[in-house]
């Protein structure tokens, strides 16, 4: 109970939207079962061509079901995915600490629930185990605590975290009607696995069909306070996982993306890395993969559907020029980041993103009560923030706090010199601005010169999911003719499932297409079963 409510708020990216059901067998489109042989060898009958640009959750996803529904349909595909980064998993990864390939810690994407329909089904297909979570210190203190920079507004010790909620009186009806909020919400969302809005052309229009715009053109705040949901419920406990999970406040993320931030239930992570579902995905697909090969450009070729694209192959100091030409791409990365330059495509919307800095360190010391300002002999083992009371609500800024969310993640075997074993703390800091040492040691009451503190340390800045304000229109995911695009759902919802389930829609609309093409090659009557 413990473990899991420990992770209850930061695990919640997974929960709504990363929840899903999925196909409905035997209806008419590309997902459903049985296939049809073709009737007359043509121009479909000829292998084809996909490249896919970038190895992260959307990508590998791509890949995977694009070899599954061509499989179904009897497509002959030959896949490739090119990857600038020597790793597949994108802003999902790992990094080892004490360098100990034994202690992996996930760098970016932590969590996904079994409700996530893409990444809980594939874990379970490739067999790769949940990790086992003791989940923070095991020391006694707090499981979790709010804290607005000067002082702890909620504590939560353990056991049920909605139960304890609803316990505080001052709350009101607020916490009941957020549960019941975030379950009409995630019904609405849900349907976006099954037919008929199963493959979805327009996100635009589905997010209007689903009756989710209400929620993702108004500020978490504003579609809060229009359901009766009002502070202080809204100002502490819900923006604190806004901040945890999004990096920011209630009033610069849409009601949404909210929601999915207050959908809790049943967090996991794969043991070793949540990478290992894409990278079996990847290998599923049968793709070449192209690792440290950077896309430089994608251009139409003159008089044909089809698309070059170049790319530059990184080998140590050298790189050397590839260029392939391909029936579809799938550009699976936010455009702006990815450096390729085009003059045939329409460049997608370029939107902003959160500049979140992870900080990962081990330490044998712990937070100081002190600098938190408590009484008690410990710090809860999560620390999530909010603005103080009497700051503006409307504000973009972290506050006073400086960090989103500073927890410890688990304890650590490090082993001395000596053959010794010492017990240390494995941290994670989220924070809009670059967490040094001496901030650190001054969290653990410890002097700025002081030395040996941390036993080790990794800190990396990402561009981590867009700054999600309200809005009311999405980029689309098709681009041009055989050109499509996965990162317009980041502004929608962005975690790992829903990224997953962008890549599968790409691949389904991809399908469908060379399924109706092949359909007005036939002689008409002599094939028109439905699919
Ligand atoms: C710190 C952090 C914590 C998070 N926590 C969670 C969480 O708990 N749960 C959750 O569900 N989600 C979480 N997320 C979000 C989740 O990780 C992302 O939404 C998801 O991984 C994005 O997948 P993607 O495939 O769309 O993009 P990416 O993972 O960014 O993949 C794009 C890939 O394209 C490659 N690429 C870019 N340009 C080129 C080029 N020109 N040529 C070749 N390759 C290129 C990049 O190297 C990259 O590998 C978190 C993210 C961060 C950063
Ligand atoms: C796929 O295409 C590449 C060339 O881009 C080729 O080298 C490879 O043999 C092809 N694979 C299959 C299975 O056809």
């Amino acid at each position: 109970m413990f473990s899991r409510t420990s992770r209850v708020v930061v695990a919640s990216v997974a929960g709504l939207l990363c929840t899903t059901y999925l196909l409905l067998p035997g209806h008419a489109s590309i997902v459903g079962p049985g296939s049809q042989q073709p009737f007359v060898l043509t121009e479909s009958q000829a292998v084809k061509r996909v490249a896919v640009i970038g190895a992260g959750a959307a990508g590998s996803s791509a890949a995977y079901y694009l070899n599954e529904y061509a499989d179904k349909h009897d497509f002959k595909v030959n896949i490739t995915v090119y990857e600038r980064n020597n790793y597949v998993g994108g802003r999902t990864t790992t990094v080892h600490a004490y360098d100990d390939p034994e202690e992996p810690v996930e760098l970016g994407g932590s969590i996904f629930v079994q409700v996530n329909k893409n990444m809980f089904e594939a874990a379970k297909l490739f067999n790769l185990p949940i990790a086992d979570y003791a989940g923070g210190s095991a020391d006694g203190a707090d499981q979790l605590g709010i804290w607005d920079g000067k002082e702890f507004v909620v504590v939560i010790s353990g056991g049920g975290w909605w139960e304890t909620i609803k316990m505080i009186w001052r709350y009101g009806l607020s916490p009941l009607r957020t549960q019941n909020l975030v379950k009409e919400t995630v019904g609405n969302f849900l349907k976006m696995y099954e037919a008929p809005v199963f493959p979805w052309k327009s996100l635009t229009t589905t997010a209007y069909e689903l009756d989710l715009l209400p929620a993702t053109t108004n500020s978490g705040l504003e579609f809060l306070k229009s359901n009766n949901i009002n502070p202080p419920f809204t100002t502490e406990l819900i923006q604190a996982s806004t901040r945890v999970n999004y990096g920011s406040n209630l009033d610069h993320i849409h009601g949404l993306e909210t929601m999915v931030a207050m959908s809790t239930d049943g967090a996991m992570a794969i043991a070793g890395g949540n990478w290992r579902i894409f990278d079996k995905m990847v290998q599923t697909s049968k793709a070449g993969v192209l690792l440290e090969t950077k896309v430089t450009s994608v251009e139409r070729v003159t008089d044909k559907h089809t698309w070059t694209v170049n790319a530059l192959k990184l080998d140590g100091e050298e790189s050397h020029r590839l260029e392939d030409e391909y029936d579809e791409v799938i550009i699976a990365t936010p455009w702006q980041f990815s450096d390729i330059t085009s003059k045939s495509i329409p460049a997608p919307e370029e939107i902003k993103y959160v500049d979140l800095h992870v900080t990962l360190f081990a330490s044998p010391y712990r937070l100081s009560p002190k600098y938190f300002n408590t009484d008690k002999d410990l710090v809860p083992d999560m620390i999530l923030t909010t603005l103080p009371k009497g700051f503006d609500v409307h504000s973009a800024s972290v506050g006073p706090t400086k960090f989103w969310s500073v927890n410890i993640l688990r304890t650590l075997e490090r082993k001395l010199e000596n053959g010794v074993k010492r017990r240390e703390y494995l941290y994670k800091i989220f924070s809009p601005e670059p967490w040094a040492d001496e901030q650190i040691y001054e969290m653990m009451g410890l002097p700025k010169d002081s030395k040996n503190v941390l036993s080790w340390s990794h800190r990396k800045l990402w561009q981590a999911y867009p700054v999600e304000e309200p809005r009311s229109s999405f980029q689309e995911a098709q681009l041009d003719f055989g050109v499509w695009y996965t990162a317009g759902m980041e502004s929608f919802i962005s975690c790992m499932e829903t990224m997953s389930l962008s890549g599968k829609n790409v691949a389904a609309n991809i399908v469908e297409g060379w399924v109706s093409a092949r359909r007005s090659e036939e002689v008409p009557g002599q094939h028109d079963k439905p699919l």
